[in-house]
């Protein structure tokens, strides 16, 4: 790798490797020909496995140098965001691995069978099928019928092209103009870039109080931490678990969180918008011990300026207690009504006069 300073951990490359939904495998065939083959593979026990038909081209691969790749555009950056007359700048921003190994027949059939069940449980995590082992006569005569093969992942290499090379000034602008044009990847960019460039001070917008962070995007890794504090509360608690919860912020248009200076979740929002007319803001709280010490208020405001959010003519809520601290954020009460055990107030910020629901 030219850039050294582009360069990845191997586990961040080996997670993009296991997290991708097929890869490229290149290698040579018998006649010297390039060979290219997008590949369903799975890793598992340091090695890509991926089968195919003992009667099919793979077979010729055998015993050959190959390598398999995988990329993930993280932006388009334009020439104009950095340079008013030049088109030179114009550059994109990814994530991406190679493996180079030799490829290598799996004839184990005990290994085989547990290469094609982690396969399985890769593409089919639902399940829905009798596991996948050798010992079970069901499966004796399928593992025998099927090829496997497996590259050693020893040789990884990680490339994150995130601006690493170019200043803190072109990050900082970088950043500024992402948030601005606001595609549905933009804040997640954001949030790579200013992992990749930790020397780069966060602009004011992802600041919060008492040396906290804000995040504009979070990956799945957060679920967790985030679920500790919404699962208790009165509007998830007995009606809700942690699986409905998991997938009620992995299919929202904006998941926010606040951090300490250490990184510790200390505080989540979301936000369901069509992104013109109509938002929900819901599963907003702070940690205990940071309550009352303004990230709530700063969460919530960056989430209303969230790319998702931002030109919603119409943010809605729902609240049993909270309403003073949303009229701070410019909300209004709007209709109250008895929720069995509680009065549940329904707030809204109207951005556009004559908008309704609808
Ligand atoms: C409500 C909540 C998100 C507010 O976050 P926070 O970080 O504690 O709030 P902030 O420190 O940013 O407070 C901003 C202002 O709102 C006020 N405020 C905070 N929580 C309030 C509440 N529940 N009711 C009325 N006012 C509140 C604060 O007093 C503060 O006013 P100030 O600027 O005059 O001091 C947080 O207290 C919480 O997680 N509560 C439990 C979960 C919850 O009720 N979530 C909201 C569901 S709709």
């Amino acid at each position: 790798m030219r850039r050294e300073m582009m360069r990845s951990s191997r586990e961040q490359a080996i997670a993009l490797l296991a997290g991708a939904p097929y890869v490229h495998l290149a290698s040579s065939g018998p006649d010297g020909q390039p060979v290219l083959r997008a590949l369903h593979g799975v890793v598992c026990d340091g090695a890509l496995y991926f089968h195919g038909s003992p009667a099919g081209e793979k077979v010729s691969l055998v015993g050959r140098e190959a390598v398999v790749a995988h990329e993930e555009l993280v932006a388009e950056i334009p020439s104009y965001w950095t340079d008013a007359t030049m088109a030179c700048p114009a550059t994109s921003l990814f994530v991406s691995v190679q493996a180079h190994a030799v490829v290598e027949r799996v004839e184990d059939p005990v290994e085989k069978a547990s290469a094609l069940q982690a396969l399985m449980r890769r593409f089919q995590p639902e399940g829905g099928h009798a596991e996948i082992r050798y010992d079970d006569p069901r499966y004796r005569k399928p593992v025998d019928g099927v090829a496997l093969w497996k590259l050693a992942l020893d040789r990884v290499d990680g490339k994150w092209k995130l601006a690493q090379n170019r200043g803190a000034d072109y990050v900082r602008t970088v950043i500024d103009r992402l948030w601005e044009r606001g595609r549905a990847t933009d804040a997640r960019a954001i949030e790579l870039l200013l992992e990749a460039n930790t020397s780069v001070e966060r602009p004011a917008f992802l600041q919060g109080p008492e040396r906290s962070t804000l995040h504009p995007w979070s990956d799945p890794s957060a679920l967790a931490a985030a679920l500790e504090l919404v699962r208790d509360e009165y509007w998830n608690a007995a009606r809700f678990d942690d699986e409905a919860i998991t997938a009620a912020h992995r299919a929202s248009s904006a998941w926010v969180l606040a951090r300490d200076e250490h990184g510790a979740v200390i505080a989540t929002a979301r936000a369901v918008s069509d992104g013109v007319k109509y938002c929900y803001l819901g599963d907003v709280a702070v940690r205990r011990d940071w309550r009352g010490r303004g990230v709530g208020a700063a969460l919530v405001r960056m989430l209303l300026d969230h790319p998702a959010v931002r030109r919603a003519a119409r943010v809605e809520l729902a609240t049993r207690d909270a309403m003073a601290f949303y009229e701070r954020l410019g909300f209004s009460l709007v209709s109250q009504q008895h929720n069995g055990t509680f009065v549940r107030s329904t707030m809204a910020l109207v951005r556009a006069q004559n908008v309704v629901a609808a």
